[in-house]
């Protein structure tokens, strides 16, 4: 072979080999054991991950992140939502303080206002519903202003936003957030070209329901499959099934075609002794096989959306053990404090791991 035809295919390799892009990580620092955040991106990197978000605009991650090539999500917190949907001021300057010190050297493509808001069911909640909207809106201007168009601004919501999820086609907003939230929130984001960002979980309707919905369905093995009785589609996973189920609420509210980023998913890798189907195996399972399904090219999508792709974000890159709650709240990472992996995995879903020999005796007396 000539030189020239060596290094084409060098080339070509190294296109191909490039970094995922698809798939991210949600670098949560809720523990007290955590690596520094220059080791933690350190560890990212190595693991090939394209995407980081996080669950603020830390000044120093958002400065060792320039010199990667990671694209990179910021959030502003929940608290301060009120004072940006009111004050044009406030938004310009969470902007000034936040975005601009970094922007453009470290890539921050989305801007995410708040954290699953619709979930908080409190009088004070139900003003931060109000404010989500404008806050949205207000931050736009501010990007504007400043000419920044390849940031995009989206909020991320839980499940718990849907009234109906199965079957997909049944698909419907909460009554209570649907036309005060809801349809101002797509009207926004479809204008915008930006994306709905859903937090996703397949272990929550299994671990609640898991002698109706079966553990190969929810690991997305695809060796089970339910029909849509309404439209046909057949699923051959819970996910895909919980998607689609979002997308059918979007669609009957005049929307069907926002995209979506899934910005957090992911399995427990332990939790208390009552938590079913918490433990590496399951978590490793998971995590694999979603990682081949939302990086294969070109993209699968779902039953309602074929072909389109869908940014995801694995929740979570460490253990995180000042998280309240049950045991698996605490046992979401990829990776132990040390920065040891829990299991190991490739995030850009190139090569493939057979998955490991199942654990031993389950720790329930339920066999998963
Ligand atoms: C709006 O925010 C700016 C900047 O923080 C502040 O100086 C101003 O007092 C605020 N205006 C109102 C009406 O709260
Ligand atoms: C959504 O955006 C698309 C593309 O920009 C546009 O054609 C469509 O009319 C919008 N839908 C609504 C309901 O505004
Ligand atoms: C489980 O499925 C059975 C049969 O389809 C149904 O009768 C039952 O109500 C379901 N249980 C729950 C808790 O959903
Ligand atoms: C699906 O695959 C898993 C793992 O390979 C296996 O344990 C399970 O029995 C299979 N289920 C069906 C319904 O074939």
């Amino acid at each position: 072979m000539s030189h020239l035809v060596v290094f084409l295919l060098y080339l070509l390799w190294i296109t191909r080999t490039k970094v995922s892009s698809n798939i991210g990580v949600n670098y949560g620092q809720l523990g007290n054991n955590l690596p520094s955040p220059q080791r933690s991106i350190e560890l990212l990197t190595s693991m090939k991950a394209g995407l980081v978000k996080l669950y603020d605009a830390n000044p120093e991650i958002l400065r060792l992140l320039s010199t990667t090539k990671l694209k990179v999500s910021i959030m502003i917190p929940n608290n301060e939502i009120a004072g940006i949907a009111t004050n044009q001021s406030m938004a310009d300057e969470w902007v000034r303080n936040n975005v601009l010190p970094y922007y453009p050297k470290t890539l921050i493509r989305y801007l995410l206002v708040g954290n699953e808001v619709l979930s908080y069911n409190s009088e004070q909640g139900h003003q931060m519903w109000n404010d989500l909207v404008p806050a949205m809106r207000n931050i736009e201007r501010s990007l504007k202003g400043q000419n920044i168009r390849d940031i995009k601004i989206g909020t991320p919501l839980a499940m718990d936003v849907l009234q109906s999820t199965f079957p997909p086609s049944s698909g419907t907003f909460r009554p209570d957030v649907r036309d005060s939230v809801m349809a101002p929130m797509l009207k926004f984001l479809n204008r915008t070209k930006s994306f709905f960002f859903i937090d996703i979980y397949p272990y929550f309707p299994w671990s609640q329901n898991p002698h109706n919905i079966s553990i190969d369905f929810a690991l997305l093995r695809g060796n089970s499959s339910i029909r849509d009785p309404a439209t046909g589609l057949l699923y051959t996973n819970l996910l895909d099934q919980m998607l689609d189920s979002l997308i059918f609420a979007m669609s009957k509210l005049g929307y069907p075609n926002i995209n979506l980023v899934v910005s957090e998913t992911g399995w427990p890798n332990s939790g208390d002794e009552e938590e079913l189907g918490a433990n590496t195996f399951n978590a490793a399972t998971y995590n694999r096989n979603l990682i081949l399904k939302m990086s294969t090219k070109p993209p699968i999508g779902t039953p309602a959306r074929p072909g389109v792709a869908i940014p995801t974000f694995i929740f979570s890159l460490f253990d995180e053990n000042q998280k309240p709650g049950s045991g698996t709240e605490r046992h979401w990472g990829l990776l132990h404090p040390d920065g040891t992996p829990i299991y190991d995995i490739d995030l850009t879903g190139k090569h493939p791991i057979t998955n490991p020999a199942p654990l031993p005796a389950p720790k329930s007396q339920f066999t998963v």
